[in-house]
């Protein structure tokens, strides 16, 4: 295995691999600078998930996303966070054709964001992969179970592990995460019983969502875990919060105030006697 690469302050990938039965590792998507410094001190770990293509860019999949996509918003994320193990998703299109595609684009979203590791989804068909960009000093998550970047071939969001040989897949596929060096892998949309097996068959980390509470850790998407989500809210997730009403409630008062002139009053203009000079 390559040295483990300087992480200043931060949680690095080491540090994570090595909460494999322990406390959990508490995980969440970033995708903004703002989002990024309230949640920071909270979690031991940042994602910046390819979702960013559906929640904040709007697209149908998260096979919207694109490299530099990824890459500024990974930007903005390690700017906002100061302790938080960053992790940048791979997008679809940046590793999947070869072992030089996968390398070139892991150095290049590292070196232009300092971020701690990249994921990428896949399991045996992706090790060599893994494998590649491990042995190149990047620490790799890896993301097995429902694949959301495979949805279109997979026929949509189904659920994973509901089979004999699904579940035998699914073990192959963990097993080959782990044999290729990923520091953890995160498994989605799977049955509970068997994400629970997952965990307990492998020696890195599991981070689950629609998985088991017996994973190593747990990921939500931010906007999903703060009530942000306008569409259908996915079973697995909890809103701890419920920003959508907060938000409209505030903007039908703006609203409201803009057209009766209640909005500006007279401490948010500048008078001519008032000595500030700083808005
Ligand atoms: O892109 C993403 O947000 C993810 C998480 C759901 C794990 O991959």
């Amino acid at each position: 295995m390559a040295p483990e690469r300087s992480t200043g302050n931060r949680i690095g990938a080491e540090d994570i691999r090595r909460r494999k039965g322990g406390v959990p590792v508490v995980c969440l998507t970033a995708y903004t600078y703002p989002i990024a410094r309230m949640l920071d001190p909270h979690v031991d770990l940042l994602l910046v998930g390819d979702s960013v293509a559906m929640v904040l860019h709007g697209h149908a999949t998260t096979r919207g996303a694109s490299l530099e996509m990824m890459i500024a918003h990974g930007q903005a994320v390690m700017r906002g966070s100061a302790k938080a193990c960053v992790v940048v998703d791979m997008p679809a299109g940046s590793y999947e054709a070869s072992v030089a595609q996968a390398v070139a684009s892991a150095r290049r979203i590292t070196a232009e964001t300092g971020c701690q590791a990249v994921k990428l989804e896949g399991g045996v068909d992706m090790a060599a992969q893994i494998a590649a960009i491990v042995a190149e000093g990047i620490p790799v998550m890896g993301h097995i179970g429902l694949q959301p970047q495979s949805v279109d071939k997979d026929g949509g969001y189904k659920i994973k592990g509901r089979s004999r040989e699904n579940i035998a897949a699914l073990f192959r596929d963990a097993e080959a995460v782990e044999k290729a060096g990923a520091f953890s892998v995160v498994i989605e949309g799977t049955v509970e019983a068997v994400a629970s097996d997952l965990t307990r068959h492998i020696a890195i980390p599991t981070i689950g969502i629609g998985a088991s509470g017996d994973c190593d850790g747990q990921i939500l998407v931010i906007d999903d875990m703060i009530g942000m989500t306008v569409d259908r809210v996915p079973k697995f997730v909890k809103e701890y919060a419920k920003l959508r009403d907060t938000i409209a409630e505030a903007a039908a008062r703006y609203s409201a105030e803009v057209r009766s002139r209640a909005f500006p009053g007279p401490d948010h203009v500048f008078s001519t006697t008032s000595g500030k000079d700083q808005a």
